[in-house]
């Protein structure tokens, strides 16, 4: 049988990094769905199209071909992993993973993936929605400070100007946005583990995964 792993959570409360280690643990491929709905908004905003221009955005989503290379997004070919991650797409992203149509097709996509390969699967929905028969479920929080901070360092060590201030605002707006669109909000499943990483480091969350997923195994 296949194992999948869902981890659900609010942007930079460590989803990403955690998914990462605990996939290698286990030999999972980690799906990073959160990259999919921003190649989404890069393509578009490439085309100039706007969430309004829901036919468009359909058929340019049919001409992506989307796989992961050692946790990277590919898109038809190329990296896009550096270009997804800007400030930027950040701030216009949530407009476009609000779509249903838009939602529906990368659901299909991530199904498709975790019907290939044991999976690592992280983003808003998956314990919810896209993997509700996951064999572990996971929702990671922390306080919008934390978080916040978390990214200043990231995008800081990427030597990518950046203002403290603007990235605690984007958050909490998107945080608003997550968890209020009428389609598939961010919620924890009922079945999902909660943990709030406020506090606790890369290695401790990583390890309190990894360990209750030996425990059932
Ligand atoms: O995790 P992230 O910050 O890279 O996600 C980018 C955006 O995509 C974020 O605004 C929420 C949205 N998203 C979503 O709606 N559903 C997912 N499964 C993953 C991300």
């Amino acid at each position: 049988m296949r194992i999948s792993v869902a981890i659900d959570g609010p942007a930079g409360a460590g989803k990403s990094t955690i998914a990462k280690l605990v996939g290698k643990e286990f030999n999972l491929m980690y799906i990073n769905t959160g990259a999919m709905y921003r190649a989404v908004a890069l393509k578009s905003k490439e085309n100039n199209l706007s969430p309004k221009d829901i036919d468009k955005i359909c058929d340019l989503i049919s001409s992506m071909e989307m796989h992961f290379e050692n946790d990277d997004l590919i898109l038809n070919n190329e990296n896009i992993q550096d270009e997804i991650t800007l400030p930027e797409i950040s701030s216009i992203v949530s407009s476009y993973a609000s779509i249903a149509e838009v939602r529906s097709k990368l659901v299909k996509l991530q199904r498709d993936m975790s019907n290939k390969f044991d999976v690592i699967m992280d983003g808003r929905d998956i314990g919810t929605v896209v993997l509700k028969n996951a064999s572990f479920k996971f929702f990671l929080t922390a306080t919008p400070e934390e978080r916040a901070n978390r990214r200043y360092k990231e995008l800081k060590d990427r030597n990518i100007e950046c203002s403290y201030d603007e990235i605690l605002k984007d958050i909490k707006s998107r945080d608003y946005k997550d968890t209020h669109r009428d389609i598939d909000p961010l919620r924890k499943a009922h079945d999902a583990i909660e943990i709030d990483t406020t506090g606790l480091n890369i290695s401790e969350v990583t390890e309190k995964i990894n360990s209750y997923i030996r425990q059932k195994l």
